[in-house]
Formats: structure tokens, C-alpha cells, sequence
């Protein structure tokens, strides 16, 4: 489902969101907004203030290092982060969860 989150202005460059009941960390990294579940699919350490490079998040726990783009873990490790895509139409940003 296509939700709107807010006006792309005006949001943070890393967030926690609300859709329904869930939370979404909503991240724009390189100029581009990406979105994924806010804990790691390895043993569940939070994702928020991870490091965030060259397309990637590590997470601080145990290393796992996540495609923003597809999930995918980049190491080897056998485990896909989920990752919704995001839309930006007219300013305003929408997640699909
Ligand atoms: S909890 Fe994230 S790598 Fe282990």
C-alpha cells in the first residue's frame, strides 16, 4: 500500500516512521530516499543510527552490511534486510509497504 509520509522537504534525513502499526527507518543517503525495517533481520539490533555507506548499512552489532536498494546482505551472510521502495511525486514522499 502506497502511503504518503509527508512533504519531502520538510522530513529529516534519517527518521523512524509510523505506517499502520509498523515503523519504517526512512533514510536519504547520496540524495536518494530509501526505506527499510528499523531492526536488523539477523538478531533484531536497531537499525537507526547504523552507518551508512557506499550504498550500504552496517549494522553495529555483528557487521551485517545491507544494500539499501535491495535488502541484500553484502558479505555473504544469508539474510535479506526488507526494504520498501520510495516515490517522491510533487514534493510530497510516499513509502509502498
Ligand atoms: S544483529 Fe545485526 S548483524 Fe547481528
Amino acid at each position: 500500500m502506497k502511503t504518503l509520509i509527508g512533504k519531502e522537504s520538510e522530513l529529516a534525513e534519517r527518521q523512524i516512521v509510523e505506517i499502520g502499526h509498523s515503523e519504517v527507518l526512512l533514510l536519504q543517503h547520496e540524495g536518494e530516499w530509501f526505506a527499510l525495517a528499523p531492526e536488523c533481520v539477523h538478531e533484531g539490533f536497531p537499525l537507526e543510527h547504523a552507518v551508512v555507506k557506499q550504498g550500504a548499512i552496517i549494522c553495529p552489532d555483528h557487521g551485517w552490511r545491507f544494500s539499501l536498494r535491495t535488502g541484500e546482505e553484502l558479505r555473504g551472510e544469508d539474510g535479506v534486510q526488507p526494504v520498501y521502495p520510495v516515490h517522491v511525486e510533487k514534493g510530497q514522499l510516499f513509502i509502498t509497504f
